[in-house]
């Protein structure tokens, strides 16, 4: 059977390790990534993390959603009561969706292999979904999630479990909590993409 178009667009987003290639491959993708992704391969991470964040999250502090894409998670959180929601990405094309939702108070871009450029613990509330796994952003970038967020502020983040599987995901974990950055509030395993048989690993940081 043909391989669909989102199923092809994973595959290559996982094989990309420079941050050109996810650029092109996001540009050509946006206008049909929320079907292809939750019709075409059941994705459910922006239904997850929403969840635990209605369960860990402050909704009345703003909610700075990293890697935000097309905005499939800034509308959930808007679901679920949370009234003001930034969002950052690397993709203009897939902002540009976001920005038409109406859900994002204010959108920007961000390349989250590099050091942040937001100021240093300003950020009270944190979403992170689909992005760390196997592809460009890794586990050695987990690090950079500390030093925006202030402390007490909470992170919801999402790691593919292929990703999870085939890199140090778990050593990186480790040592944000042995360095002192973050303590791990909640940790579980859940849907992801299950029409592709992957889940992930979701959970929530808290910032010492
Ligand atoms: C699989 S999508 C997930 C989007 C959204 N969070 C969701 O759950 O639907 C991955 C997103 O990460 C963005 N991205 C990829 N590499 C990035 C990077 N280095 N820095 C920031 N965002 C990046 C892509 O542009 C894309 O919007």
């Amino acid at each position: 059977m043909a391989e669909n178009k989102g199923a092809a667009n994973k595959n290559q987003a996982y094989a990309i390790s420079d941050i050109a290639g996810t650029r092109r491959l996001y540009a050509g993708w946006a206008d049909t990534y929320d079907a292809d992704t939750t019709e075409g391969m059941g994705y459910v991470a922006h239904e997850v993390v929403a969840d635990l964040a209605a369960e860990f999250l402050d909704k009345g502090v703003p909610v700075l959603d990293l890697a935000c894409g097309t905005g499939m998670l800034g509308t959930e959180l808007r679901q679920r009561g949370f009234s003001t929601i930034d969002g950052l990405d690397l993709s203009p094309e897939m902002l540009a969706k976001a920005e038409a939702l109406g859900v994002y108070r204010k959108l920007g871009e961000l390349d989250m292999t590099q050091a942040y450029d937001i100021e240093d613990a300003s950020v009270a509330a944190l979403t992170c979904c689909g992005i760390f796994g196997p592809s460009v952003i890794g586990p050695e970038h987990l690090v950079h999630l500390a030093p925006p967020m202030k402390s007490g502020a909470r992170a919801v983040i999402s790691i593919n479990g292929k990703g999870y599987e085939e890199r140090p995901f778990e050593d990186a974990l480790e040592a944000l909590f042995d360095d002192g950055l973050f303590r791990e509030i909640y940790r579980g395993f859940n849907d992801y993409l299950p029409k592709e048989d992957i889940d992930a690993l979701y959970v929530v940081l808290e910032r010492f």
